[in-house]
Parts: C-alpha cells; sequence; structure tokens
C-alpha cells in the first residue's frame, strides 16, 4: 500500500528565517514518511485568502507563527481549551475542511526542561519553588501557562511595560503577581526558575541586563532565546554554576507535537536535530 503524501507547512511573514521547514524535513526523512513540510508567506492582510489557498491545496495542517498567531483564531473552526487558555494557536490541523486549532508552545516549554533534568539526572523540579518570568509578550502567556500546569505554586512576572504583566495574572490571580521591571534584581532570590521570555540577549538584541547575585544554587536558568545559543543570561548562569537549559529545545519539543498530530508519529528530538537546527 502507499503511504498518503502528507503536505503540512509554516505560515507567517517575514518566513525566510524559520527553521521549522529544516525540522519538520529531517523528521519525515528520518521515519521515512512521505510528505513535504513548506514555508508559506503570508501577509496579514492575505491571511483569509492565504489559509483558505492551503485548504484548497490538500494541506493536512500547518504551524502558525508571527504575525498570526493571534488573528488565525478567528478563521479556525474549533479551537481546543488549552489554545483558548493562551490566547494563541500555533498549530492547525485541516479535516474535511475544517480548520482545529490549537498550542503546542507551552508543552514545548515543560518539556524542554522536563528533557534536559532527566538527560542531566538533576534533582529539580517545577514544583520546588518560585518561578520568576521575565517578559509578559506572547511566549511568556505560553510559559506562564505551563508553569501552572506543572504545578508551580508561586509565579513572578516582570516586563517593561507592566500593564501586559498585570494582563497575564489572568491565568491565576492566586498564584502570580506582578514586580516592576526594575526591581528585577531584587526578586531572584529564593528562586527556582529564571525564564528569559524577552527577545533581549537575542542577535542584533539589545543584552537583558540582570544581576544573578541573589539566586540560589539550586536554581535552574532558562532562555527562550536560541540565537545565540548561550545568551548573557546563561552564560552568566553558568559562571555561578546554576542549571541552564538553553532554548533550542523549546522550538524543537513545540514542533513535535504538531508533527505527531499530522503524521501520527511522535518524532525523537535527538542532538543530531539540535545542531543541524544551530548550523
Ligand atoms: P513574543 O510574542 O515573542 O513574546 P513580544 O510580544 O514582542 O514577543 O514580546 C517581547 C517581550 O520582550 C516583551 O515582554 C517586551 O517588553 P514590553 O512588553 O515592554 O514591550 C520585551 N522587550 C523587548 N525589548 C525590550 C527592552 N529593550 N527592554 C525590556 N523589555 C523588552
Amino acid at each position: 500500500m502507499t503511504k498518503p503524501f502528507i503536505k503540512t507547512a509554516v505560515i507567517g511573514h517575514p518566513i525566510k528565517h524559520s527553521k521549522s521547514p529544516l525540522i519538520h524535513s529531517y523528521w519525515l526523512d528520518l521515519y521515512d514518511l512521505s510528505g513535504l513540510y513548506e514555508a508559506i508567506d503570508i501577509k496579514p492582510e492575505n491571511l483569509k485568502q492565504g489559509v483558505q489557498d492551503i485548504v484548497n491545496q490538500g494541506y493536512s495542517g500547518f504551524n502558525v507563527t508571527i504575525p498570526h498567531k493571534v488573528s488565525i483564531m478567528a478563521l479556525c473552526d474549533e479551537i481546543d481549551d488549552l489554545a483558548k487558555s493562551i490566547g494563541a494557536v500555533n498549530t492547525v490541523t485541516i479535516k474535511n475542511g475544517k480548520l482545529y486549532g490549537t498550542n503546542t508552545d507551552a508543552y514545548g516549554f515543560a518539556q524542554n526542561i522536563k528533557e534536559t533534568v532527566i538527560l542531566n539526572n538533576w534533582s529539580w523540579s517545577f514544583n520546588q519553588g518560585k518561578a520568576v518570568v521575565l517578559g509578559a509578550g506572547g511566549a511568556a502567556k505560553a510559559i506562564t501557562y505551563a508553569l501552572i500546569q506543572e504545578g508551580v505554586q508561586e509565579i513572578i512576572i516582570t516586563n517593561r511595560t507592566r500593564g501586559k504583566a498585570e494582563d497575564l495574572t489572568k491565568l491565576d490571580r492566586n498564584k502570580i503577581s506582578v514586580i516592576d521591571w526594575d526591581k528585577r534584581n531584587q526578586i531572584l532570590e529564593n528562586t527556582n526558575l529564571i525564564i528569559n521570555t524577552t527577545s533581549l540577549g537575542m542577535n542584533a538584541k539589545p543584552p537583558l541586563d540582570i544581576d544573578l547575585s541573589l539566586t540560589p544554587p539550586n536554581a535552574l536558568v532558562t532562555d527562550i532565546v536560541y540565537s545565540p545559543l548561550y545568551t548573557d543570561l546563561l552564560n552568566q548562569a553558568k559562571s555561578k554554576d546554576l542549571r541552564i537549559v538553553t532554548g533550542i529545545g523549546m522550538l524543537l519539543y513545540q514542533a513535535r507535537a504538531g508533527f505527531e498530530l499530522w503524521n501520527g508519529v511522535m518524532p525523537d528530538v535527538s542532538p543530531e536535530l539540535e545542531e543541524l537546527v544551530l548550523k
């Protein structure tokens, strides 16, 4: 029996720098599956027509990236509770012409940390203490959601624009509080987890100005930025012998969940794939 040819894609604008085609094509080859994964550039004003074209061309699904993660929601026939809570869709499955939206960013974030903890045999878990989230954009929302799901009891969000951080407390007002951005160094005491969700530290962006002096030795520090892989934040954490988790895994694990939805195979996140994506 011939295998079905599964067409998938990522939509965004701009899209040519996306690593997703590389990741999905690698897995399609590795598991000897018949299909393709393309990058499709769709301008915001063409989103409706662009998505209709994808449906008409028989695609099984697509990932959604900047700037469409929120606007795609209006075009979905169904959105699961997870994506509704996060307020963004990054993965769409198409069945009988209908669009089903979900969000795999929270899974990607949590899974990356869990797998790294297991791999390194660290005695660390999400529910051991306080988490500090730096930033309050779209990524912070999915990450804060994941923290609650993973049983973190206390979450402090700090963001340059305080109002955006306050907005995120709606996810769980009992567990989340907000601190001014200029007080960020003072809240790192007794912290179990520090997460940079801002774009600071990324190549061509200003560095993240933070001082980890008060951070306890058992803390884990992670960054969603993966270019460079070792950001100033992670290098500072390393120099203090703190545990670090780089940002590339979040990208790979969120991709993994979409791949399984469309192709029926849960692919492995391997060091070889990580190396390929970082090249
Ligand atoms: P994403 O959806 O990928 O998280 P975003 O919504 O643009 O992207 O969020 C980027 C984050 O980086 C925000 O928290 C932003 O802070 P503001 O909400 O105040 O804009 C943060 N950020 C970007 N540049 C910054 C800077 N120079 N100083 C402090 N925070 C910055």
